[in-house]
Protein backbone atom coordinates (compact mmCIF):
# COMPACT_ATOMS: atom_id res chain seq x y z
CA UNK A 1 0.00 0.00 0.00
CA UNK A 2 1.69 3.45 -0.58
CA UNK A 3 0.09 5.69 1.50
CA UNK A 4 -1.69 9.18 0.98
CA UNK A 5 0.81 11.09 2.77
CA UNK A 6 3.57 9.57 0.32
CA UNK A 7 1.18 9.93 -2.58
CA UNK A 8 0.90 13.65 -1.78
CA UNK A 9 4.29 14.65 -0.73
CA UNK A 10 5.21 12.79 -4.54
CA UNK A 11 3.10 15.32 -6.28
CA UNK A 12 4.25 18.36 -4.30
CA UNK A 13 7.88 17.23 -4.82
CA UNK A 14 7.31 17.22 -8.64
CA UNK A 15 6.34 21.03 -9.13
CA UNK A 16 8.84 21.60 -7.16
CA UNK A 17 11.45 20.30 -9.07
CA UNK A 18 9.88 22.23 -11.40
CA UNK A 19 10.31 25.24 -10.16
CA UNK A 20 7.50 25.74 -8.18
CA UNK A 21 6.87 27.31 -4.79
CA UNK A 22 4.84 25.11 -2.18
CA UNK A 23 1.90 27.15 -0.40
CA UNK A 24 -0.61 25.66 2.56
CA UNK A 25 -4.47 25.16 1.78
CA UNK A 26 -6.47 27.99 2.15
CA UNK A 27 -9.68 27.65 5.02
CA UNK A 28 -12.51 25.60 3.50
CA UNK A 29 -14.37 28.71 4.24
CA UNK A 30 -13.41 31.51 2.06
CA UNK A 31 -12.96 34.87 4.27
CA UNK A 32 -13.46 37.33 0.85
CA UNK A 33 -15.20 35.97 -1.35
CA UNK A 34 -19.23 36.65 -1.10
CA UNK A 35 -19.63 34.71 -4.23
CA UNK A 36 -18.55 31.27 -2.50
CA UNK A 37 -19.93 29.30 0.77
CA UNK A 38 -17.14 26.90 0.68
CA UNK A 39 -13.47 26.56 -1.34
CA UNK A 40 -14.66 24.44 -3.60
CA UNK A 41 -11.59 24.33 -5.68
CA UNK A 42 -7.62 25.02 -5.40
CA UNK A 43 -7.77 28.38 -7.30
CA UNK A 44 -10.76 30.31 -5.16
CA UNK A 45 -7.51 31.65 -2.68
CA UNK A 46 -5.58 32.48 -6.40
CA UNK A 47 -8.71 34.60 -7.61
CA UNK A 48 -7.58 38.01 -7.25
CA UNK A 49 -4.41 37.13 -9.16
CA UNK A 50 -5.99 35.88 -11.79
CA UNK A 51 -7.89 39.35 -12.33
CA UNK A 52 -4.86 40.98 -11.93
CA UNK A 53 -5.73 42.79 -8.87
CA UNK A 54 -3.18 41.43 -7.12
CA UNK A 55 0.47 40.26 -7.90
CA UNK A 56 1.69 36.88 -6.89
CA UNK A 57 4.29 36.55 -5.27
CA UNK A 58 5.89 33.81 -7.41
CA UNK A 59 4.25 33.13 -10.58
CA UNK A 60 4.46 29.25 -10.10
CA UNK A 61 2.74 27.69 -6.65
CA UNK A 62 2.01 24.00 -6.05
CA UNK A 63 -0.40 22.71 -3.10
CA UNK A 64 -2.81 20.42 -1.93
CA UNK A 65 -5.91 22.65 -1.34
CA UNK A 66 -8.98 21.35 1.17
CA UNK A 67 -12.36 21.74 -0.71
CA UNK A 68 -16.22 21.34 0.47
CA UNK A 69 -18.60 20.58 -2.91
CA UNK A 70 -21.80 20.66 -0.97
CA UNK A 71 -23.61 23.53 -2.58
CA UNK A 72 -23.76 25.96 -5.74
CA UNK A 73 -21.96 24.96 -8.94
CA UNK A 74 -19.79 22.17 -7.91
CA UNK A 75 -22.19 19.87 -6.49
CA UNK A 76 -21.33 16.52 -5.51
CA UNK A 77 -23.91 15.73 -2.84
CA UNK A 78 -26.38 13.11 -4.39
CA UNK A 79 -23.39 11.05 -5.51
CA UNK A 80 -21.27 10.92 -2.20
CA UNK A 81 -21.43 7.22 -0.68
CA UNK A 82 -23.73 5.96 -3.30
CA UNK A 83 -20.28 5.78 -5.49
CA UNK A 84 -17.46 5.03 -4.35
CA UNK A 85 -15.45 8.29 -5.55
CA UNK A 86 -17.54 11.50 -4.98
CA UNK A 87 -17.02 13.54 -1.65
CA UNK A 88 -18.21 16.51 0.13
CA UNK A 89 -14.59 16.94 1.14
CA UNK A 90 -11.79 16.33 -0.49
CA UNK A 91 -8.18 17.13 -1.48
CA UNK A 92 -7.35 19.00 -4.96
CA UNK A 93 -3.85 18.58 -5.89
CA UNK A 94 -2.75 21.85 -7.88
CA UNK A 95 -0.22 23.39 -9.49
CA UNK A 96 -0.51 26.96 -11.06
CA UNK A 97 1.06 29.53 -13.61
CA UNK A 98 0.14 32.88 -13.04
CA UNK A 99 1.00 34.43 -15.98
CA UNK A 100 3.78 32.41 -16.88
CA UNK A 101 3.57 28.54 -18.56
CA UNK A 102 0.92 27.72 -20.28
CA UNK A 103 -0.79 25.06 -22.20
CA UNK A 104 2.06 23.30 -23.49
CA UNK A 105 4.03 22.46 -19.64
CA UNK A 106 1.44 22.02 -17.92
CA UNK A 107 0.44 19.05 -20.53
CA UNK A 108 3.63 17.47 -20.81
CA UNK A 109 4.19 17.61 -16.81
CA UNK A 110 1.05 16.03 -16.06
CA UNK A 111 1.89 13.58 -18.64
CA UNK A 112 5.64 13.32 -17.05
CA UNK A 113 4.25 12.38 -13.47
CA UNK A 114 1.07 9.99 -14.47
CA UNK A 115 3.05 8.11 -17.13
CA UNK A 116 6.63 7.81 -15.74
CA UNK A 117 7.14 8.68 -12.31
CA UNK A 118 4.01 6.90 -11.33
CA UNK A 119 3.85 4.17 -14.29
CA UNK A 120 0.02 4.61 -14.80
CA UNK A 121 -0.35 2.05 -17.45
CA UNK A 122 -1.14 4.75 -20.88
CA UNK A 123 -3.81 2.39 -22.00
CA UNK A 124 -6.04 3.14 -18.94
CA UNK A 125 -5.54 7.13 -19.20
CA UNK A 126 -7.76 9.17 -21.83
CA UNK A 127 -8.24 12.68 -22.23
CA UNK A 128 -10.49 15.27 -23.44
CA UNK A 129 -10.51 18.64 -24.87
CA UNK A 130 -12.37 21.28 -25.44
CA UNK A 131 -14.58 21.16 -28.66
CA UNK A 132 -12.96 24.63 -30.27
CA UNK A 133 -9.19 23.77 -28.80
CA UNK A 134 -7.71 22.67 -31.56
CA UNK A 135 -4.58 23.87 -30.10
CA UNK A 136 -4.20 22.25 -26.38
CA UNK A 137 -5.12 18.38 -28.95
CA UNK A 138 -2.24 18.88 -31.01
CA UNK A 139 -0.42 19.60 -28.01
CA UNK A 140 -1.41 16.05 -26.61
CA UNK A 141 -0.44 14.58 -29.99
CA UNK A 142 2.86 16.03 -30.71
CA UNK A 143 4.71 16.74 -27.07
CA UNK A 144 3.48 13.82 -25.48
CA UNK A 145 3.31 9.44 -26.50
CA UNK A 146 -0.65 9.23 -25.93
CA UNK A 147 -2.39 6.99 -28.62
CA UNK A 148 -3.77 10.07 -30.78
CA UNK A 149 -7.37 7.91 -30.65
CA UNK A 150 -7.59 8.37 -26.95
CA UNK A 151 -7.99 11.99 -27.38
CA UNK A 152 -11.79 13.29 -27.28
CA UNK A 153 -13.32 16.65 -27.60
CA UNK A 154 -16.32 17.36 -25.68
CA UNK A 155 -18.46 20.89 -25.35
CA UNK A 156 -18.93 23.41 -22.87
CA UNK A 157 -20.86 21.25 -20.07
CA UNK A 158 -17.55 18.83 -19.77
CA UNK A 159 -14.52 20.87 -21.43
CA UNK A 160 -14.95 24.42 -20.06
CA UNK A 161 -14.47 25.20 -16.35
CA UNK A 162 -16.32 27.75 -14.32
CA UNK A 163 -15.33 28.47 -10.58
CA UNK A 164 -19.19 29.84 -9.78
CA UNK A 165 -21.46 31.52 -12.00
CA UNK A 166 -19.21 35.06 -12.26
CA UNK A 167 -15.48 34.89 -12.16
CA UNK A 168 -12.23 33.79 -14.17
CA UNK A 169 -12.76 30.21 -16.40
CA UNK A 170 -11.39 29.13 -19.51
CA UNK A 171 -11.12 26.19 -21.42
CA UNK A 172 -10.20 22.44 -20.01
CA UNK A 173 -8.60 19.17 -20.68
CA UNK A 174 -9.05 16.38 -18.68
CA UNK A 175 -7.49 13.03 -17.79
CA UNK A 176 -9.65 10.04 -17.40
CA UNK A 177 -8.94 6.49 -16.04
CA UNK A 178 -10.35 3.35 -16.86
CA UNK A 179 -10.61 0.96 -13.72
CA UNK A 180 -12.45 -1.76 -15.67
CA UNK A 181 -10.47 -5.39 -15.48
CA UNK A 182 -10.08 -6.06 -19.09
CA UNK A 183 -8.33 -3.14 -20.93
CA UNK A 184 -9.66 -4.55 -24.25
CA UNK A 185 -13.24 -3.56 -22.96
CA UNK A 186 -12.72 -0.03 -23.43
CA UNK A 187 -14.53 2.36 -25.55
CA UNK A 188 -14.75 6.45 -26.24
CA UNK A 189 -18.35 6.47 -25.25
CA UNK A 190 -17.31 5.35 -21.74
CA UNK A 191 -15.92 8.71 -21.36
CA UNK A 192 -17.81 11.34 -19.36
CA UNK A 193 -20.66 8.54 -19.04
CA UNK A 194 -19.41 4.94 -17.80
CA UNK A 195 -18.27 5.60 -14.50
CA UNK A 196 -15.54 3.04 -14.87
CA UNK A 197 -13.89 5.81 -16.92
CA UNK A 198 -13.36 8.61 -13.90
CA UNK A 199 -11.87 11.65 -14.48
CA UNK A 200 -8.42 12.21 -12.44
CA UNK A 201 -7.10 15.40 -13.06
CA UNK A 202 -8.59 18.81 -14.72
CA UNK A 203 -6.03 20.92 -16.32
CA UNK A 204 -7.52 24.41 -16.99
CA UNK A 205 -6.61 27.24 -19.40
CA UNK A 206 -7.69 30.63 -17.26
CA UNK A 207 -8.25 33.09 -19.72
CA UNK A 208 -11.55 35.13 -19.46
CA UNK A 209 -13.46 36.57 -16.55
CA UNK A 210 -17.09 35.80 -16.87
CA UNK A 211 -19.05 39.47 -15.48
CA UNK A 212 -22.48 39.37 -13.77
CA UNK A 213 -24.01 39.67 -17.71
CA UNK A 214 -22.83 36.49 -18.69
CA UNK A 215 -20.25 38.21 -20.15
CA UNK A 216 -16.08 36.64 -21.23
CA UNK A 217 -14.23 39.12 -21.13
CA UNK A 218 -10.63 38.53 -21.70
CA UNK A 219 -8.38 38.50 -18.58
CA UNK A 220 -4.93 40.94 -18.93
CA UNK A 221 -2.93 37.16 -19.01
CA UNK A 222 -3.49 33.42 -18.97
CA UNK A 223 -3.02 31.35 -16.74
CA UNK A 224 -2.86 27.59 -15.39
CA UNK A 225 -5.20 25.97 -12.84
CA UNK A 226 -5.03 22.50 -12.13
CA UNK A 227 -6.88 19.92 -10.13
CA UNK A 228 -6.05 16.24 -9.72
CA UNK A 229 -8.42 14.46 -6.48
CA UNK A 230 -5.98 13.17 -4.03
CA UNK A 231 -8.49 10.28 -2.86
CA UNK A 232 -8.99 9.47 -6.96
CA UNK A 233 -5.31 8.85 -7.36
CA UNK A 234 -4.15 7.26 -4.07
CA UNK A 235 -7.22 4.80 -4.76
CA UNK A 236 -5.22 4.41 -8.55
CA UNK A 237 -2.09 3.78 -7.31
CA UNK A 238 -3.27 1.14 -4.81
CA UNK A 239 -5.64 -0.63 -7.71
CA UNK A 240 -8.94 -0.01 -5.84
CA UNK A 241 -11.46 1.99 -8.14
CA UNK A 242 -13.12 2.29 -4.37
CA UNK A 243 -11.39 5.87 -2.48
CA UNK A 244 -12.97 4.41 0.88
CA UNK A 245 -10.26 1.29 0.51
CA UNK A 246 -7.51 3.45 0.64
CA UNK A 247 -5.89 4.68 4.12
CA UNK A 248 -7.66 8.13 3.92
CA UNK A 249 -11.56 6.37 4.81
CA UNK A 250 -10.49 2.67 5.70
CA UNK A 251 -9.43 4.20 9.85
CA UNK A 252 -12.77 6.10 10.02
CA UNK A 253 -15.15 3.17 8.24
CA UNK A 254 -13.18 1.13 11.09
CA UNK A 255 -14.50 3.24 13.79
CA UNK A 256 -17.51 3.07 12.45
CA UNK A 257 -17.84 -0.91 12.22
CA UNK A 258 -16.65 -0.56 16.35
CA UNK A 259 -19.06 2.00 17.04
CA UNK A 260 -22.58 0.55 15.42
CA UNK A 261 -21.35 -2.96 15.43
CA UNK A 262 -22.18 -3.52 11.77
CA UNK A 263 -19.51 -4.73 9.52
CA UNK A 264 -18.51 -2.63 6.72
CA UNK A 265 -19.67 -4.24 3.34
CA UNK A 266 -19.44 -2.48 0.15
CA UNK A 267 -22.17 -3.91 -1.18
CA UNK A 268 -24.86 -2.37 1.16
CA UNK A 269 -21.73 0.06 2.70
CA UNK A 270 -23.76 3.29 1.86
CA UNK A 271 -24.55 4.01 5.23
CA UNK A 272 -21.26 3.44 5.97
CA UNK A 273 -20.03 5.88 2.90
CA UNK A 274 -21.49 8.49 4.06
CA UNK A 275 -20.72 8.66 7.71
CA UNK A 276 -17.49 8.51 6.91
CA UNK A 277 -17.55 11.33 4.28
CA UNK A 278 -19.47 13.52 6.17
CA UNK A 279 -17.42 13.09 9.33
CA UNK A 280 -14.05 14.05 7.39
CA UNK A 281 -16.15 16.90 6.10
CA UNK A 282 -18.21 18.54 9.31
CA UNK A 283 -14.36 18.36 10.99
CA UNK A 284 -12.43 20.25 8.50
CA UNK A 285 -15.58 22.79 8.47
N1 LIG B 1 -10.26 24.38 -10.96
C1 LIG B 1 -10.28 23.11 -11.60
C2 LIG B 1 -11.24 22.16 -10.96
O1 LIG B 1 -11.72 22.43 -9.91
C3 LIG B 1 -8.91 22.52 -11.68
O2 LIG B 1 -11.53 21.12 -11.52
Amino acid sequence: MISSKKIRKQFIDFFISKQHESVRSSSVVPFDDPTLLFTNAGMNQFKSIFLGDKSPKNNRIVNSQKCIRVSGKHNDLEEVGVDDYHHTFFEMLGNWSFGDYYKSEAIRWAWELLTDIWKLDKERLWVSVYKDDEETKNIWINETDIDKNRILKFGKKDNFWEMGEIGPCGPCTEIHYFHGKNIKNQKASGVNSDPLYREVWNLVFIQYNRDDKGTLNDLPQKHVDTGLGLERIVGILNSTPSNYDTDLFMPIIKSIEEITHRKYDKKHGVSHRVIADHIRMLCFA
